[in-house]
């Protein structure tokens, strides 16, 4: 495969040619989710539930994001790696999120991702003028779940819609070049992908998303415990780790996943 590229990327969402991403943490995997067609790796601040065994991200260090991130750039071959900037990283300034990004950036991400709107889009445009790519986050944003008062879809009401809507668009125009919206009514979501210029990636977001990603431990099943609705075990009548990947990618191209009825809200 060509590496993949931010244009390609665009392209995508404009062609409307879906793109599948999924999280990742280390070598072994980079490799394996590359070769099995995965577009884009997030090595995602999950990595503080799914490989630490905490109960949120919030603990998340910029340093555990870093060695991370060199594990996977490792092992990737030519798929887009973004990096999660973690909680209490980029908020307190726009020279500390430079930092911070800087800090993925060497230790091979593309691109980096950050939570929240509004006070977000000055952080973004800052990053992006000096040559970071961004990929903000909207909708259920774990880094504040206690702020939003647990596990809830966003953007349920007129109101939080609209907002949604405001705090997408001044990210776009502040130059992020992708958007990851999470657990939002799948026709809110469809609308914000029709209306942006950049892609838009789904999770718990419905099938009308420019694309979509989920948990790697979630999808293989691997995760203890109960999972969210939008997660679907791709193990089930899966041959092997790969062949699961291989059916998540076909399924995401094919937007036989996800499911609106079982997956969305
Ligand atoms: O950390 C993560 O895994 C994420 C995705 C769920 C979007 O941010
Ligand atoms: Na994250």
């Amino acid at each position: 495969r060509k590496p993949m590229s931010l244009q390609r990327l665009l392209d995508m969402h404009a062609s409307g040619d879906k793109i599948a991403m999924l999280t990742c943490y280390d070598a072994a995997f980079a490799t394996l989710l590359d070769e099995a067609g995965v577009d884009v790796l997030l090595i995602g601040d999950s990595l503080g539930n799914v490989l630490q065994g905490q109960s949120s991200t919030v603990p998340v260090t910029l340093e555990e994001m870093v060695y991370h991130t060199r594990c996977v750039a490792r092992g990737r071959k030519s798929a887009w790696i973004i990096g999660d900037l973690p909680f209490d990283s980029y908020q307190a300034s726009t020279a500390e999120a430079w930092k911070s990004a800087a800090a993925l950036v060497k230790a091979g991400a593309h691109m980096v991702k950050l939570e929240g709107g509004g006070w977000t889009a000055p952080v973004v445009r800052y990053l992006v003028e000096r040559g970071i790519p961004v990929c903000a986050h909207l909708g259920f944003t774990p880094q504040t779940v206690t702020a939003l008062g647990g596990y809830k879809v966003q953007g349920r009401d007129e109101a939080s819609a609209a907002l949604l809507k405001k705090h997408a668009q001044e990210l776009a125009d502040a130059g992020a070049q992708m958007l990851v919206i999470e657990m939002i009514p799948a026709a809110l979501a469809a609308e914000l992908t029709q209306s942006l210029a950049i892609p838009v990636i789904g999770i718990g977001a419905g099938v009308g998303c420019s694309g979509q990603v989920l948990v790697l431990h979630d999808m293989l099943d691997v995760t203890p415990g109960r999972r969210p609705r939008f997660v679907k075990n791709f193990m089930q009548g899966a041959s092997s780790v790969q062949d699961a990947v291989r059916r998540y990618v076909s399924e995401v191209k094919a937007q036989t996943f996800p499911q609106d009825d079982l997956h969305g809200y």
